[in-house]
């Protein structure tokens, strides 16, 4: 989902990249690094933006050994290349009070496997000698790949009732406004290492208060139960609070406002 939007960028930016997929470059493993940074030398790239990752949160529970490789294995084998890298990371790192914006420097304490491997890729990034630049993001949308909205679309187009949870709060985050602004404070900019938070700005919602936006918008009259969290059964434990506070780069543009304009694209 995420890298999508970078090849985008990169290409009205006419900056020079290579986006290899797994077939080029299997991150899992370290022949496929290591001939990958033979035909392409280390010192040619200004910097990595890591966008892969496993992503299937639930999955990871009784994958653990898969999700490792992915998310903490491979980036220690890329660090070692000491190219600077922008990587991505989760608000699943945290298990933070409620009503409360996360900042940058809170203490880590993931709720399941995937959030736990994630951590552990930061203190990897924490201990490198190279320049890094971790991105905390939340609830990503976008067009590729598995999201929440075309979820509910879906839902919603069958007239079913809508049952979502509503004692998880935190903002959706567009996959474009990210990269977009990945791509102008730390792609060509090049600030200290550190840690960065970027949710879309806009009021913290529930993901029911979220659907309920996505339907006035989309003039869709679904009912809507709210649940709670503990009401579905789910492999992996989620947090309750996922706001972050972004201290560090301008605000991102409003949530509501990116939801407009992601349904008329996907209208158009
Ligand atoms: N989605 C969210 O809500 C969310 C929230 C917070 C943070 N993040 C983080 O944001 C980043 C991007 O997420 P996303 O939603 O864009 O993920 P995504 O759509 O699931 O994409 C992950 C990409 O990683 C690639 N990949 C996985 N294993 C690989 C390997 N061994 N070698 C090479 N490529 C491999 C996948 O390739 P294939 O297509 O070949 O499988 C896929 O293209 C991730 O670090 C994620 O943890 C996501």
């Amino acid at each position: 989902m995420l890298g999508t939007e970078f090849r985008k960028i990169f290409d009205r930016e006419k900056i020079t990249f290579l986006a290899p997929d797994r077939s080029t470059l299997d991150l899992e493993n370290t022949n496929s690094i290591a001939n990958f940074f033979e035909k392409n030398l280390p010192e040619s790239f200004e910097k990595i933006v890591d966008c892969a990752g496993w992503t299937a949160v639930d999955r990871a529970e009784s994958e653990r050994e898969k999700c490792e490789a992915v998310n903490v294995s491979s980036l220690k084998n890329l660090v070692a290349y000491k190219i600077p890298i922008v990587h991505f990371s989760t608000d699943y790192v945290f298990d933070a009070p409620e009503n409360f914006e996360i900042p940058e420097n809170f203490e880590r304490a993931p709720l399941n496997f995937y959030g736990e491997t994630k951590s552990r890729a930061e203190h990897i990034l924490e201990n490198s000698e190279i320049r890094w630049w971790n991105v905390r993001t939340s609830w990503l949308i976008g067009e590729f790949g598995e999201n929440f909205v075309e979820k509910i679309l879906e839902k919603s187009r069958e007239n079913l009732e809508l049952r979502i949870v509503a004692d998880e709060i935190g903002r959706p985050t567009f996959a474009a406004d990210l990269a977009e602004h990945v791509v102008k404070f730390l792609v060509k900019n090049s600030p200290a290492s550190g840690h960065f938070h970027f949710q879309n700005s806009g009021p913290a919602v529930s993901w029911v208060e979220f659907a309920e936006k996505f339907l006035e918008i989309s003039g869709r009259k679904n009912s809507v139960k709210k649940i709670t969290a503990a009401e579905i059964s789910r492999a992996a434990k989620r947090p309750k609070n996922s706001r972050l506070k972004n201290s560090k780069t301008p605000p991102p543009p409003d949530w509501r406002e990116s939801l407009e304009k992601f349904l008329k694209n996907l209208s158009a």
